[in-house]
Formats: C-alpha cells, structure tokens, sequence
C-alpha cells in the first residue's frame, strides 16, 4: 500500500480541464446502456476503478463494449446470466443499482465487492426490492454481500423512502421500469437526479414533481445513450478548497456538471467567504461549465440542510473548516457513518492528528478553526479522506497512509496535486 509525502504550497493560478469524468453519471451510463435499442457512445468515462468494475459486469452481463480510448461504444441485447461473480470493488452505487437492475433480469446473479464494501449496508435497497417481489438474499438477511439474485416478476409500487439517497431512489426506478404497473418513489429531501434525468433523456416514462417520482413501466427499448461526461463536482471540489484555502491562490474548473444537487459544497465555500463564480458553457441532460474559485479569509459556518447534495464533499469541506475563523458544525450527517469510511470518525480523528479541536455528535461534528499541524493520517481506504487530507498538507505539509484508494474514483488527482506542490508517492 503506497503513502503521499505533501508539502506546504505556495501561491498559485491554475486552470484545470482534467478533473476525472464524473463518478455517478459514469456508473449510470455503463448500466443504462443495457436497457437501450442500439448503440450507446459514451465520450468521458470515468476510467477508475469503480466505474471500470461496472463496465466490466456490464460486458459480464452480455453487452458488447468496444473502447478505441476515446468513446466507449455500448450495445446490448438484453441482460444474460453470468458465470462470473459480479465485483463492484468499493463501489457503493455500483451494488445497489445492480440490485435494482437485475432484479427482474433473468436468470441468477451474485454481486459482491471489496472487504469495505463487504461491511456496508444494503438492506435499504435489498428490503424495498424483497417487498415488490424481488427474489434478492445475502449475509444477515440480505444486509451485507455477495448478494444473491433470481430475477423475479416485479409489483407496482408506492414507495416512501426515509433516507435521501439516489443510490436507493435509483434501483427502485430501475425496478420500476420493468414492474406491472405504474410506481412511485418518494423521498424526505431530493437527492442527485441524474437518473431521472438521463432515462427520461433516452425516452423513459418518468415524471418528476417535487419529491415523488411516477414511473411508467418500459413499454419498449429506450434511445441509446450519445453523451460526453461532464467532470465530476466531487473531484473538482479537493481543488476548490487548494485554492480557498491558500492565500493569493485561485483555480479554475472546467468543463463540470453544474446540476444544484452536485454542488452545493462549492455554495457551503462561498458562504464561509471564498469568491466563486460558475459560468454555464452548456446544457444537454444537465448544465455544465467552469467554476472559478479564489482564497478570501474563510469564516465558520453550519451546515446542516440539503446534507445529500454535498454528502460526498464534507470530508473536503472539514479542512476549509480547519482553515476557518469560529466554529463549524456539521448536523443531519448520519449517512456519513456508512460511506466508504464513518467518515465521522475518520474525519474527527484526522484533524485531530493534525491538532485541530474537533467534537464528535452521532450525526455529525464541529471543527474549530486553528493552524493545521503536519501530521501521519491513515485513509482507512477511503478515497476522499486521502484526497481530503493530501489537500490539507498544502497548509502544513502531511503524510498521508494507504493512498492507493484514490484510483476508485480520480487516477490523475496526484499528477494534479503536483502542479500545485511537491508529492511523493511510495
Ligand atoms: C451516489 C449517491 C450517494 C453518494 C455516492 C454516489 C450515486 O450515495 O454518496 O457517492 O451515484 O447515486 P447515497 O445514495 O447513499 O446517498
């Protein structure tokens, strides 16, 4: 397992157009596919070790993948039993929509992931899909994988779910797109709609109001996908805070997709005082642009509302924090306990390595903001806490351990990172 040396950074001025391709819009594009009349081109996947897992058990499933380094081509004839165990790897999203794929698929299959993934939750699709009819089981009643599949006839459904995740919403859409009637989904707070979005653009039946999704079963095979990823607003957002965070520094991101449930972390930035702007340069499934970020002196703040529209970002933010005048306090933040990480307890005990004071709550945390001391932080295989605190050693130099995670979801982050300052991989 490798370890990152990083300096402190001095001032910089950069424009970066290599953020990885995004995370959730790339999984989606590799399943979507399947369900498509035709060819899919894909410009932009993300080629990291998650996504490129679930392009794998796509091709496992039957569809035809043919890559020529720039746009991956997808056609399928409809989803075919594996001999292979499907690997998710440490992918979340991966598993979960699987399970509302393959469902009403034909035949068996067995999803399973890396020892991480192995400990984190999947009752929360595994039961709502039991519930509609799905024949789905794994250890402790269905909770943790390898998960078994017999693909079953699927009931209508009204669904009320009590968590805000699109990991969920989306395997019960894609349960209902092959069920016997027409579903509902609704959620406590809107959580990232990208698949709404997109298998409305390939010509599915949904409707979005508020916070209930209708959905009509497929009557036919939908429109192959023709899309170019945008970058991905979680990535771009280690950057964003290099630049807050470093006096006469400023950044810009290009080409990232814009969609208001992605980027509410860069809105949590500007609150706390850093100047960003965000320029539309263009709109086909959702908005897309540059974001523009520069260091200002950073105040504290709490955030505590539309915590699944920068869930992903609070490891990232929790160093702006550090940086920051008062007393921030993260609320409602349950969910983090079971991301890649508790990233609770891995954010907690990180700054305090690095000599910040920070208090734990069961559903979140306050930081108070000081000088961030040099220190040896474990990722415990979680990509974003190694990306977070790498970006933290920008203040005060840092080691952090067991960085190889970071290719789940951003392979080009340490040749980025060292535009800015001096990174030693080994
Ligand atoms: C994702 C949804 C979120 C997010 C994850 C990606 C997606 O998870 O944390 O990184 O692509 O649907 P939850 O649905 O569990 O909130």
């Amino acid at each position: 397992m490798n370890s990152a040396k990083v300096t402190k950074a001095s001032p910089f001025s950069l424009n970066i157009d290599t953020i990885a391709p995004d995370k959730s819009i790339s999984h989606r594009c590799a399943m979507f596919a399947m369900l498509a009349d035709g060819v899919s081109e894909i410009e932009n996947f993300l080629r990291a070790e998650d996504t490129l897992n679930s392009l794998n058990i796509v091709k496992n499933l039957g569809a035809k993948v043919e890559d020529d380094g720039n746009i991956i081509k997808i056609s399928s004839e409809g989803i075919k039993e594996s001999s292979e165990i499907l690997d998710c790897g440490n992918s979340g999203t991966g598993i979960r929509l699987f399970c509302g794929l393959l469902s009403s698929a034909e035949g068996h299959f067995v999803l399973t992931g890396d020892e991480y993934l192995r400990r984190r939750p999947m009752k929360r699709v595994t039961q709502p899909l039991r519930d509609i009819g799905a024949k789905l089981d794994g250890r402790k009643d269905g909770d943790l994988a390898p998960l078994s599949i017999r693909g079953a006839s699927l009931k209508a459904f009204h669904y009320e779910s009590k968590i805000a995740s699109a990991q969920v919403k989306s395997a019960m859409i894609l349960a209902a797109l092959r069920a016997d009637g027409i579903c509902t989904y609704t959620e406590p707070e809107l959580s990232r709609d990208h698949t709404e979005r997109m298998l409305k653009g390939m010509g599915a039946d949904i409707e979005v109001n508020g916070l209930r999704t209708t959905i009509k079963p497929m009557t036919k095979l939908l429109t192959p996908l023709k899309i170019r990823v945008p970058a991905d607003p979680s990535s771009a957002f280690f950057f964003a805070v290099a630049a807050a965070i470093t006096p006469n520094a400023s950044i810009v991101l290009e080409g990232v997709t814009l969609n208001v449930t992605r980027i509410e972390a860069f809105r949590a930035l500007e609150r706390m005082g850093a100047d960003i702007r965000y320029e539309i340069t263009q709109d086909k499934y959702e908005p897309i642009g540059n974001i523009s970020v520069k260091h200002a002196p950073l105040k504290a703040i709490t955030v505590e509302d539309n915590i699944s529209w920068l869930i992903d970002e609070l490891p990232a933010l929790s160093i702006a924090f550090a940086c920051a005048e008062g007393i921030s306090v993260v609320k409602n933040a349950e969910e983090l306990r079971v991301k890649e990480s508790d990233r609770i307890s891995t954010v907690v005990n990180g700054l305090k390595a690095c000599g910040i004071e920070v208090e734990e709550f069961h559903d979140g945390y306050s930081v108070k903001g000081a000088e961030l001391k040099e220190a040896t932080v474990n990722s415990h295989g979680d990509h974003r806490i190694a990306m977070s605190f790498m970006i933290a050693g920008l203040k005060c130099g840092m080691s952090v351990e067991d960085v190889d995670c970071v290719n789940t979801s951003f392979p080009n982050f340490f040749e980025l990172l060292s535009r800015i300052t001096k990174v030693e991989v080994k």
